[in-house]
């Protein structure tokens, strides 16, 4: 019992010297691990979608933005006239309804630049494919000319559109980029006097994920399936709920032609007042469809969360009445068939006509996202009884709303177990001790319960969603220990996934976050690569890792599970050293054979304020070595402020 009771945080035990045996019983399997168990939470917070992965260069493409000329200027080079009108025409194209005319009055340059999202970033010899709905109002010889310029106005690349039809009609063009550029604009200027009507002006880069036109961003996918992630959740987060419901997510509006999907505000536009985003809207690029493609790309099953008939509780709190939900339910139902319904029913034949008539094999789905109160349960009972009368094998999430604990969660555990809830999502941002102190927190877990999603959570090193939060070291490393406790109950947990995922470096709302880019490069943040490291060296079962009989949970600042992965036949140990000494460690394997060699990656910074950054992306970054096992003991110095990885090879 020596060390057991031991416990600092961040190490301020000076006891480390003395070698601890670690027991691992390799041939006593505790638990099984889901494939689902370390995943992604997707949502359009901090320009993860608009001006993120989803790959248009142009902001505002079809001028519905509140003002309609938000992230456009007029052009008139020297000696030029014209003017701009945006035109409304409502019922004809209620989805899409404006437009602009543009009325050239000389021959030469007349028309609009497009700053792009916090400008556009342009790769040198990279294709860039232009795209433009345009209607000639009377027959008229304009053309268009597209230049995209650098940030001083030289162009580097352009190409041209010759415009012949009286009805709207799509015109494509295509031209390869000079220069390298992060803050591109594009110019469209019309050549000629006439007008010329205008919408959806879209540039692309041929080179998107997959090669897929009007596609995502292909290093910023890279990195997600670089976790090779078990379930993608999608589309969040608050932006399911609306800050009321009639900007909440309608996943019907965001399938077919993106010059119909009907686009809305973000409701990160104007969340928070110290990082206000006016022009931060959502054009659903990336809607339902490209969803469920990206889950399958990735080799994730997906997660979608649908609106549950009530707006974002920290918001406007808006509900449906219980007598009006009707529609929202046949959402859900309705998703499902388009998931998984076979090319005969309604929703399974879109899904074949957007190219995709293989079902996506969805399994789960949650209803509300972050909710709270009586009024969540009310609404969730009557999509649980629907749903699950015409998809009894469909997994519910139910939300315990935005804290781990509290009158507001205790509530909402204790109703969801009562109702034998099939998955319950707890979320936690708290700092990066909480986690530490949290280490066993499912250790007790009622075993026949509902499962555990922890569905949202990250160490805030300030303050709750504080813009002072870092992504440092500490946070991750906390991260990590207490990751090692989902993995000891896997058996209870059965997903987790860190959020919110992106941020683009000038556009964000909400820090810490996974993944951070700016328009032409990415990088992971340590806690990134904590997340990486867990999901590429899950395993399969769960075997007893001990300390003097006891599961290490924070003795004398160590943390650690083991797992088998019966595909591979390794035992694959991970150790967390949050104490600022380094440990002697012994690992003695009973019950299966070793090998003499294995492996060791060590995620480690000696300082806990470090971080990842776009000039040194790999400052905190796994480093792997081989390492010698004599007679079935792994012994390793674990360094300070580490988390480690053994993967050694094992026989019955
Ligand atoms: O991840 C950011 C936000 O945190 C999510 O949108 C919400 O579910 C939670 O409050």
């Amino acid at each position: 019992m020596l060390c057991a009771t031991v416990f600092s945080i961040y190490g301020f035990s000076q006891s480390n010297s003395a070698e601890k045996i670690y027991t691992i019983d390799a041939d006593k399997i505790k638990a099984h691990i889901q494939p689902t168990m370390y995943g992604i939470f997707f949502e359009d917070i901090n320009m993860a979608g608009d001006g993120g992965v989803y790959a248009e260069l142009v902001k505002n493409r079809s001028f519905e933005f509140s003002a309609p000329l938000m992230g456009w200027k007029e052009v008139k080079e020297q000696g030029v006239n014209g003017s701009i009108l945006i035109l409304n025409r409502g019922a004809e194209n209620p989805n899409n309804p404006r437009f602009i005319q543009v009325n050239s009055k000389s021959a030469a340059g007349y028309g609009l630049i497009n700053e792009g999202f916090h400008g556009m970033g342009i790769k040198k010899d990279n294709r860039y494919n232009f795209s433009v709905l345009v209607k000639l109002p009377e027959t008229a010889g304009v053309s268009l000319q597209i230049e995209l310029v650098n940030k001083i106005g030289e162009i580097i690349g352009h190409t041209t559109v010759l415009p012949s039809s009286k009805e709207w009609k799509k015109y494509s063009a295509s031209f390869i980029a000079t220069e390298t550029e992060p803050k591109a604009s594009l110019k469209v200027l019309v050549k000629g006097k006439g007008s010329v009507d205008l919408d959806m002006i879209s540039l692309f880069p041929q080179d998107t994920w997959r090669q897929r036109p009007g596609g995502l961003r292909a290093d910023l996918v890279q990195k997600l399936a670089d976790m090779k992630p078990g379930f993608l959740r999608f589309p969040g987060g608050c932006i399911v709920e609306g800050r009321e419901l009639d900007t909440r997510y309608q996943w019907k509006r965001t399938i077919g032609d993106v010059a119909n999907r009907k686009m809305i505000v973000n409701r990160w536009n104007t969340e928070f007042a110290h990082r206000p985003s006016p022009d931060y809207f959502q054009s659903f690029g990336l809607g339902f469809f490209e969803y469920f493609q990206l889950a399958e790309d990735i080799g994730a099953s997906p997660l979608p969360i649908i609106n549950c008939g009530m707006a974002c509780q920290f918001n406007s709190c808006e509900l449906v009445p219980i007598n009006q939900l009707g529609p929202y339910v046949q959402d859900a139902l309705d998703l499902i068939e388009f998931a998984n319904g076979s090319v005969n029913t309604p929703w399974g034949k879109k899904r074949a006509q957007l190219g995709h008539p293989k079902p996506f094999n969805l399994k789960m789905m949650g209803v509300g996202n972050e909710q709270w109160g009586p009024q969540y349960i009310d609404r969730y009972k009557i999509f649980e009884k629907a749903i699950h009368a015409k998809y009894p094998q469909i997994k519910l999430v139910s939300s315990l709303g935005p804290n781990p604990d509290g009158e507001v969660f205790d509530y909402l555990n204790k109703t969801f177990r009562e109702q034998k809830a099939n998955i319950l999502d707890e979320h936690y941002y708290r700092a990066p001790e909480w986690f530490l102190q949290n280490a066993k927190r499912y250790d007790n877990y009622d075993r026949k319960g509902p499962k555990i999603f922890a569905g949202e959570y990250a160490a805030q090193s300030v303050a709750i969603a504080s813009p002072e939060n870092k992504n440092n070291w500490q946070c991750a490393m906390s991260e990590a220990a207490f990751m090692t406790g989902l993995e000891r109950n896997a058996d209870v947990v059965n997903m987790a996934s860190y959020a919110p995922l992106f941020a683009h470096v000038e556009g964000w709302q909400w820090t810490p976050d996974l993944i951070w880019f700016d328009n032409l490069q990415s990088f992971g943040t340590p806690n990134y690569y904590v997340q990486q490291l867990y999901s590429l060296n899950k395993g399969t079962d769960v075997v007893p890792l001990t300390l003097y009989n006891e599961a290490v949970t924070g003795q004398d600042n160590s943390f650690a599970s083991a797992t088998l992965d019966n595909s591979t036949h390794e035992l694959i140990i991970k150790i967390v050293n949050t104490g600022k000494l380094e440990q002697k460690a012994d690992f003695l394997v009973k019950g299966m054979t070793t090998s003499s060699k294995g492996s060791l990656t060590v995620l480690q910074s000696d300082d806990l304020n470090s971080v990842n950054s776009m000039n040194e992306p790999l400052a905190v970054s796994p480093k792997k070595s081989e390492i010698e096992i004599d007679d079935n003991q792994v012994k390793l110095n674990l360094k300070p402020y580490s988390f480690n990885i053994i993967r050694v090879s094992i026989a019955k």
